[in-house]
């Protein structure tokens, strides 16, 4: 993003500047999506909700509901141009509907401060898990040693706390700093060798591990193994996988250039995005066969699997920090998505400086943080409503803020926004293309979330 000093600021630009190509956009939007959910939470779900029937809802929720609503978060950023919170009480306004609409700006900062607080966390793991490999930790170990090694750290609430610190350091200096572009450039280096990593070990799950098992348990649907618990929870994370529901691609939207195509770069970023999570389910499931792992152990599945495999090939170590280290810059770009929308609007709302905005939101995300390093420790056995702090925050974001979010997003893009605005907006003239996109907007979207929450409180049956 090009700096822009605040007195040109003008209605149809940004004030924090734009980004120099749609490329620029698309590499941001991906490197926010491509992170801990494709990599650590996606295994870990499809195990515990019992594999083929719940990668197959969770692949029709990202292109059913997913797609059509980043298309329509991306259009109104870029058509309010500010913060969440502030870009939909303009729209809202301009469009002749309510100022109200910026609460929902307001749920999205709230999803991404609260997300922030454990992804950090777990963001910390990796963190030290680079250093497990590099110190032989994974060599040899058996299933028993891994597993042992993983309960150990989690419940080493003195080492996650480090871990989640520095996590948390790194993604205020960044975002203070504003050098986005700097990792954004990054990316594009280091996203390609993330994803030929994942090529290499689906090549030793293949070799190595069960593989057609695998590969049964994600593709082979067993629709009794669905709960609608499991819908919910598909839903959920087509959004947190996809960064949409609270903002962060409509901040992302506000800096993209005039007449930069919206929707081939929503269907550019689904796609990436669904492919890193494949594979890492691909490399996950055939190891955890082979060994005997319970697929539904957890958030500890990735930290379990891997090792296993890091520790039985040649180079093992080193690959595996490797490996590490680009799981903790795919979780990086998140991260400064995540706290985005927070900072953007303690910046436009109360005039402070980019670097206070960003140490305050990072110190409250660190403290609230806390209840997810004692999840795993101290705190392990306190549970309410949905388990642990963690399940509690995790659930209430990603199960119902993101859904909600998204929700809300599509019924303003699709029944607020007039035609003419958003076809203008869209730039994809109003055939086809822009006709299917409303369809999906106004009705298909917003149906399936009213009728997925519907479900998992039991009001309808399927
Ligand atoms: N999409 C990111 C991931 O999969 C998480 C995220 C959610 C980032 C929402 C930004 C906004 O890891």
């Amino acid at each position: 993003m090009s700096e822009q000093a605040a007195g040109t600021f003008n209605r149809r630009s940004s004030l924090h500047g734009h980004w120099s190509s749609r490329l620029a956009f698309v590499l941001a939007a991906t490197g926010s999506a491509v992170g801990l959910g494709n990599i650590w939470k996606f295994p870990y779900i499809v195990g515990e909700y019992g594999g083929g029937a719940f990668v197959m809802v969770y692949l029709g929720a990202v292109f059913a509901v997913g797609l059509p609503i980043m298309t329509s978060e991306i259009l109104l950023g870029r058509r309010g141009r500010r913060n969440p919170i502030a870009t939909m009480r303009i729209l809202g306004a301009e469009e002749g509907s309510s100022r109200h609409w910026q609460w929902l700006g307001a749920i999205g900062v709230l999803a991404g401060f609260l997300i922030l607080s454990f992804y950090s966390v777990i963001a910390g793991w990796v963190l030290t898990y680079i250093v497990k490999s590099l110190t032989g930790s994974f060599e040899g170990a058996n299933l028993q040693q891994v597993t042992a090694l993983f309960e150990s750290t989690a419940d080493d609430w003195v080492l996650t706390t480090v871990g989640h610190s520095v996590f948390m350091i790194m993604t205020v200096v960044v975002v203070a700093l504003g050098v986005q572009h700097g990792l954004e450039r990054a990316v594009r280096i280091l996203m390609p060798l993330l994803v030929l990593c994942l090529l290499l070990l689906v090549g030793y799950s293949y070799i190595e591990g069960d593989f057609v098992r695998g590969w049964d348990f994600m593709f082979s649907p067993n629709w009794q193994a669905l709960s609608s618990e499991g819908i919910l929870v598909a839903l959920g994370q087509a959004f947190f996988t996809l960064s949409i529901g609270m903002g962060t691609i409509m901040a992302y939207g506000a800096y993209l250039p005039e007449g930069a195509p919206i929707t081939s770069s929503a269907l550019i970023v689904a796609l990436s995005d669904t492919a890193i999570a494949i594979l890492a389910g691909l490399v996950i499931f055939p190891i955890i066969f082979a060994n005997g792992l319970d697929p539904a152990v957890g958030p500890g599945l990735v930290f379990e699997a891997l090792p296993l495999a890091f520790g039985q090939m040649p180079g093992g170590m080193y690959f595996g920090a490797l490996f590490f280290v680009l799981v903790t810059f795919a979780a990086w770009t998140s991260s400064i998505g995540l706290i985005e929308p927070a900072v953007a609007w303690i910046v436009e709302t109360f005039y402070r400086p980019r670097t206070e905005a960003t140490i305050l939101v990072a110190v409250a995300a660190w403290l609230l943080g806390m209840g997810t390093v004692f999840s795993f420790s101290i705190w392990k056995d306190k549970l309410f409503w949905q388990g642990t702090i963690f399940d509690n925050l995790e659930y209430l974001s990603t199960n119902i803020l993101l859904p909600v979010g998204g929700l809300l997003i599509t019924v303003f893009a699709g029944w607020i926004l007039c035609r003419n605005s958003s076809s203008e907006e869209l730039g994809v003239g109003t055939g086809f293309l822009y006709k299917g996109w409303r369809l999906m907007a106004r009705f298909v979207a917003p149906a399936a979330v009213v009728l997925v929450f519907l479900h998992a409180t039991g009001l309808i049956q399927l």
